[in-house]
């Protein structure tokens, strides 16, 4: 098992055992890529997808929000492109009878080279010691230049296949790599066919002629085809944006990437229209303005990438993605794209209605074009949860695992735990809860030693905890202990909600 598959491992392992994601359907052997949200996880999920509602429509007077529904008129997905083009490459094994996606089994096979060139590193850094200069060796080793002539050659093809759909191009790339399926290990491999991504179901009975719809993919479309509602009914003058949080489907092909890809996800996008010409000036805000978001949730900067999109989509004059170094690497978390005036033309093509903003200083109408920003509320507390996962030593020798979760979009943000289940110290503890419970989300626990306790709150990245002891019924003082310095001091009740507040801003 690789360092990050280990870490993956534990990642999914706490996440299940401290109530924060489990695995959907599980006691009938579980429902691959599709997962449940436990007490502790849809409190974090909630608390991410709160600050980013506050970021956007909160702080911004000209973004307003929208909550449009799942099903929509079939004809808007073929105007927005995806009936024809929303198409993932496959291919099965006939031996094992698995499909997969074949652009990431020949990423997966690069992934291996790429390992292979780390080894490489590895061992020279070793041999070299203190004088090892790691960018020098990767410059010049003969061994690792043809490690990475062999990733670059493998990428242009796999990539100008994909480009021209050339589908017989990537069967004849997973050939000529020789690459095996990894459940039976043969090369027993059918042709590679496009794929479509989107559920479909039947809207109405039989009897009424039933109509194919789509579960949505994208949240966005909901977004475009109310661009008039919203704009008249809210009075919106340009530049305007509409945010909307929302579950999409996609029928995805993978495997073991936890909440990374799922079959059934939430994604958040805000849709700015702006006056054509005006676009590069609003994408470039926006790429600035969306990192800065990401970092304000307390996760590093040295963790973020852009990767701007050099081969752009039809309908996009610039791209890029905001990568997060995940547990399973480097890997898209956000998308910014400027996408032009194409999704708004193309809903006034195929319904036939303007769909227009008449601009007061110009005096003329106009198509406006759009920069998105569109990220994945699953991947966002993927990252925010794996970032803050940690393994400790502490001094006397003892271990923790603790999640060291900005204090802001912590599930709980204190527990309230009486040292003794007895001598009136639960009921004095439940007193203090009553007062804190209406201000934010506290835990009460009488179970247990004390130590435990504090370690299950830890474990679930709990600020505060707040002990009550014999002390308290004598003069109203209660020790609170901070998860990240585990320091106690000992306040007065009066003053927990300050203090709790004031943490809570930090
Ligand atoms: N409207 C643009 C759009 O949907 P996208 O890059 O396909 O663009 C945007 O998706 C974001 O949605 C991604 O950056 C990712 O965070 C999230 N996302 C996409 N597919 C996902 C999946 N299968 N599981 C979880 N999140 C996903």
């Amino acid at each position: 098992m690789t360092k990050n598959e280990d870490a993956l491992k534990k990642i999914i392992a706490h996440a299940k055992e401290y109530g924060f994601v489990f695995q959907s359907s599980e006691i009938y052997d579980g429902l691959s890529a599709v997962y449940d949200y436990g007490p502790f996880g849809v409190e974090l999920k909630n608390n991410i997808a709160d600050n980013w509602w506050k970021s956007m429509v909160q702080h911004h007077e000209n973004i307003v929000g929208l909550d449009s529904s799942i099903f929509m008129h079939p004809t808007i997905w073929k105007a927005s492109g995806h009936v024809d083009a929303f198409n993932d490459p496959m291919l099965d094994n006939k031996d094992s009878k698995k499909r997969y996606r074949a652009d990431m089994l020949v990423e997966e096979h690069m992934a291996k080279i790429e390992d292979k060139i780390d080894k490489e590193v590895k061992k020279a850094a070793k041999r070299f010691g203190e004088s090892f200069n790691r960018d020098l060796f990767i410059e010049t080793n003969p061994r690792v230049a043809e490690y990475r002539n062999n990733i670059e050659e493998i990428k242009k093809r796999l990539y100008t296949s994909m480009d021209e759909e050339d589908m017989e191009g990537i069967k004849k790339l997973i050939e000529d790599l020789e690459i095996v399926c990894p459940v039976s290990g043969s090369r027993n491999w059918t042709d590679v066919r496009q794929f479509n991504l989107m559920f479909a179901t039947q809207i109405g009975s039989l009897s009424e002629g039933a109509n194919t719809i789509y579960l949505r993919p994208e949240t966005a479309q909901g977004i475009f085809v109310n661009y008039l509602n919203v704009q008249k009914s809210a009075r919106m003058k340009i530049p305007f944006g509409i945010a909307q949080i929302g579950k999409a489907f996609r029928n995805e092909i993978v495997a073991r990437q936890f909440v990374f890809r799922m079959r059934e996800f939430e994604q958040m996008e805000m849709q700015y229209f702006v006056k054509p010409g005006t676009e590069m000036e609003w994408y470039n805000f926006w790429k600035e303005a969306r990192m800065k978001w990401h970092i304000s949730l307390g996760l590093p900067e040295n963790k973020f990438r852009f990767h701007d999109h050099i081969k752009l989509a039809h309908y996009a004059n610039a791209a890029t993605d905001i990568e997060f170094d995940f547990p399973i690497g480097f890997k898209e978390l956000e998308g910014i794209h400027s996408r032009t005036d194409f999704d708004l033309g193309a809903h006034q093509k195929f319904s036939g209605k303007k769909i227009q903003y008449f601009d007061p200083e110009l005096n003329e109408s106009y198509v406006p074009y759009v920069v998105e920003t569109s990220i994945g509320l699953d991947r966002t507390f993927f990252a925010v949860f794996s970032n803050a996962y940690t393994e400790e030593k502490l001094p006397d020798g003892s271990e923790r695992v603790v999640l060291h979760i900005k204090p802001a979009l912590a599930p709980v943000k204190a527990a309230v735990l009486p040292l003794t289940a007895k001598d009136g110290l639960p009921e004095k503890a439940r007193e203090i809860m009553d007062k804190l419970k209406f201000e934010y989300r506290c835990y009460y626990e009488e179970k247990d030693s004390i130590g435990r306790r504090y370690r299950r709150q830890d474990a679930i990245g709990t600020p505060y905890c707040i002990t009550v002891d014999h002390q308290t019924l004598e003069d109203n003082t209660v020790t609170i202990r901070e998860r990240d310095s585990m320091k106690q001091d000992r306040v007065e009740i009066e003053q927990l909600q300050g203090i709790i507040q004031l943490k809570l801003k930090s």
